[in-house]
């Protein structure tokens, strides 16, 4: 199976296309109806649509919602996988008496795990309600387990809160030391409550997404449910808390997202932790960008969309005859990764047709059937007209299809960068406000900044999502690169490049 794929989608759509028994861990941490403006994160159509599927009619409607799509994480799953769904108060008891008892089995039921957190929390005449539940099943008996330890100290404390600080002082106020067993030194198995703090608002992890979870929980479950190598799925995968780290533990992976926004942000947040030896990933949108695909090395081109179409690329680099591939009735298939094709390249196709296979362009002739397809970018009035031509006079059919045709395209949003410089801050710096301004058919969703940028090592964001494009920054004396990048809600994104150099005032290169 393709691993390391971020894909924008239903999950329910995509993970009906996935293999069977063909994953090892899975977390989910489903959305819940709680109120529309907290929970409408990105609020970019994907996401305003399946907010609006799941709550048309009630907790039943949601339960039904999600049970089919655990049904097919059930069914993805190998023998030895596990899923940890993350939920709470709200639906927490319904999803596992009617969804995970019902599909796992009351049997697989391993943990339920409580987070615990401390956060300002409301609420009139009840306990504040400052957990999570996290149900851990597995597929069999015989599922992958690696015990994790906590630390005894901080396992003792939790439990028994100043008791254990009271008596670790004698009566003079001399520490006691304890005494560990070797084993006890090492830590204790770990507890299925977790205190885990919720990210600080100004966290070096947050990226500015009211529901990202804390890396450490998801260190924890990747660390116990899966090894090195093995394929970690996160189907709600929002800010890709669960996809930064299986990347960083050396697990492959595949996240879905129903948000370009969510893929989007998932994509930034592992250019940032990307290192040299960082495995290649795929990300998949819905819409292709016109530049990227035109100029994209042309036997990579050639191949994939042939493939798009339906048919079987060559396997070699150079096509015989210039045919690139076949349908799957044998018809051969031209590409040209360009724009405005003339009537000399028909001409050329209906040659290279005849010669390649006599026998099935007489057969395609006397069904008229295609006997061939030019695929391009767009085609000239000279082409169309001499296609026209070839189909009257000698009744030869050969089709002209557009890349458009086949997959979406758009072209990616423009930027441009405003810089105002500001007066001096108090250690001598020079404070600049840096405006940048996008635009897009498809609206403008959040820009994305890179202070010190360095072409060789790509854009690594020092901020994730500004949903203004608007940074003030003090600048040391030098040469400064910063790198600004455009995302719409499509995900298409472009970048622009200021290169600034301060000294005493502020002088933009190029
Ligand atoms: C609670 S958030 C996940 C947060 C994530 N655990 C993190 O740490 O950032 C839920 C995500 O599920 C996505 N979502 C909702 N319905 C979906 C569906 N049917 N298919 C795919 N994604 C969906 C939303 O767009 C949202 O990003």
């Amino acid at each position: 199976m393709e691993v390391n794929r971020l894909i924008l989608g239903d999950n329910l759509e995509i993970l009906k296309g996935m293999e069977t028994e063909s994953v090892d861990l899975i977390y989910l941490d489903p959305p819940f109806f709680s109120n529309r403006n907290y929970e409408v994160i990105w609020g970019d159509a994907g996401e305003v649509r399946s907010f609006q599927d799941r709550w048309a009619g009630g907790i039943d409607h949601y339960i039904a919602w999600l049970k089919e799509r655990v049904e097919e994480m059930y069914r993805i799953l190998k023998p030895t996988g596990s899923i940890f769904l993350h939920c709470d108060w709200h639906a927490d008891a319904y999803i596992r008496v009617e969804i995970l008892d019902r599909i796992f089995g009351a049997n697989n039921f391993r943990n339920e795990i409580i987070w615990c957190y401390k956060k300002w929390a409301v609420g009139n005449k009840i306990f504040c309600r400052n957990h999570d539940s996290i149900f851990f099943y597995s597929k069999s008996d015989n599922y992958t387990y690696n015990q994790l330890l906590q630390q005894r100290a901080e396992a003792t404390l939790k439990r028994f809160g100043n008791q254990v600080i009271v008596s670790g002082f004698d009566k003079e106020g001399k520490r006691i030391p304890s005494k560990t067993t070797n084993e006890e030194s090492k830590g204790v198995k770990m507890y299925d409550w977790w205190d885990v703090p919720i990210i600080p608002p100004s966290g070096h992890e947050r990226i500015g997404y009211p529901t990202q979870k804390p890396e450490a929980l998801l260190e924890r479950i990747i660390k116990c449910a899966s090894n090195e190598g093995d394929i970690v799925l996160d189907p709600f995968m929002g800010g890709g808390t669960t996809i930064a780290v299986a990347e960083r533990l050396n697990r492959q992976w595949i996240g879905i997202d129903q948000s370009a926004m969510a893929v989007k942000v998932t994509e930034l947040r592992l250019q940032k932790q990307a290192e040299l030896f960082s495995a290649p990933y795929t990300v998949q949108l819905h819409k292709y960008d016109y530049d990227t695909l035109r100029y994209k090395d042309a036997f990579q081109f050639e191949a994939w969309i042939v493939q798009q179409f339906g048919g079987t690329p060559n396997a070699k680099q150079r096509g015989d005859m210039g045919i690139d591939g076949k349908t799957s009735d044998g018809a051969p298939i031209q590409v040209k990764r360009s724009d405005n094709i003339g009537r000399n390249v028909v001409d050329n196709f209906k040659s290279a047709v005849e010669r390649f296979d006599k026998n099935l362009f007489e057969k395609n002739i006397a069904a008229k059937k295609p006997v061939g397809y030019i695929i391009a970018f767009s085609f000239g009035r000279g082409a169309i007209e001499e296609v026209a031509r070839l189909k009257n006079r000698e009744d030869r059919i050969i089709k002209l299809v557009t890349v458009e045709e086949i997959v979406p395209i758009a072209t990616k949003p423009a930027i441009g960068v405003h810089i105002n410089e500001l007066e001096k801050d108090e250690k001598g710096n020079r404070k600049i406000e840096l405006v940048a301004v996008g635009q897009s058919a498809a609206g403008i969703e959040f820009y994305s900044w890179d202070f010190m940028y360095d072409a060789e090592k790509g854009f690594k964001p020092s901020i994730i999502i500004d949903k203004e494009g608007k940074q003030l920054i003090s600048l040391k004396t030098g040469a400064h690169n910063i790198a600004v990048k455009v995302v719409d809600n499509d995900g298409l994104e472009n970048v622009e490049v200021v290169k600034l150099k301060i000294n005493g005032a502020v002088e933009q290169i190029e």
